[in-house]
């Protein structure tokens, strides 16, 4: 039997510097939940077509269950834990929860990180874009009317507050 092959990772999670060693194998995604021991980050499909998965990197969303936990070394992760500390993120969230944009929640983690990004980008955004923005996270249970509510709330809010 080969010998599992063990690297050190240096990365930023949710603002802390971190080091670990972890096997060259393993999914960012299972190191975040089983090593570091955030659970916010769901993992469904586990081949990058849910979305359950997505976390920040470097800004950027990404499919954790697609990436190397060494593939992060040397970069800025945020998951769920992060982002639902950002005012953004906590407007998200206030939004899911008056339009009831979320059942079983499961899905919900990677939708807010994945919009977290989307609305910081695209201020400006349409139901249309927002739909388009979402194609990348499956939702089961909410028929993704509620979810583009909420955010179309969000960015509308945020033209108020600019306007002010
Ligand atoms: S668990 Fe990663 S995309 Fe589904
Ligand atoms: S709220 Fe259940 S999968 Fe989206």
């Amino acid at each position: 039997m080969e010998p599992i092959s063990v690297v050190t990772v240096d990365m930023i999670i949710n603002g802390r510097p971190q080091q670990y060693e972890v096997e060259a194998r393993q999914s960012l995604a299972d190191f975040l939940r089983d090593q570091v021991g955030i659970l916010g980050t769901h993992i469904g499909c586990e081949h990058g077509v849910c979305g359950a998965c997505t976390v920040l990197m470097d800004g950027v969303p990404v499919r954790s269950c697609l990436s190397l936990a060494v593939s992060a070394s040397g970069h800025e992760i945020v998951t769920i834990e992060g982002v639902k500390d950002l005012p953004l993120g906590q407007r998200l969230q206030q939004e899911f929860l008056e339009h009831h944009a979320l059942q079983c929640g499961f899905c919900t983690p990677g939708i807010l990180t994945t919009m977290a990004h989307f609305v910081a980008h695209y201020p400006k955004a349409t139901e249309e874009e927002i739909r388009d923005a979402l194609s990348g996270n499956l939702c089961r249970c909410t028929g993704y009317h509620n979810i583009i509510a909420a955010v179309s709330a969000v960015i509308s809010s945020r033209h108020d507050d600019a306007k002010r």
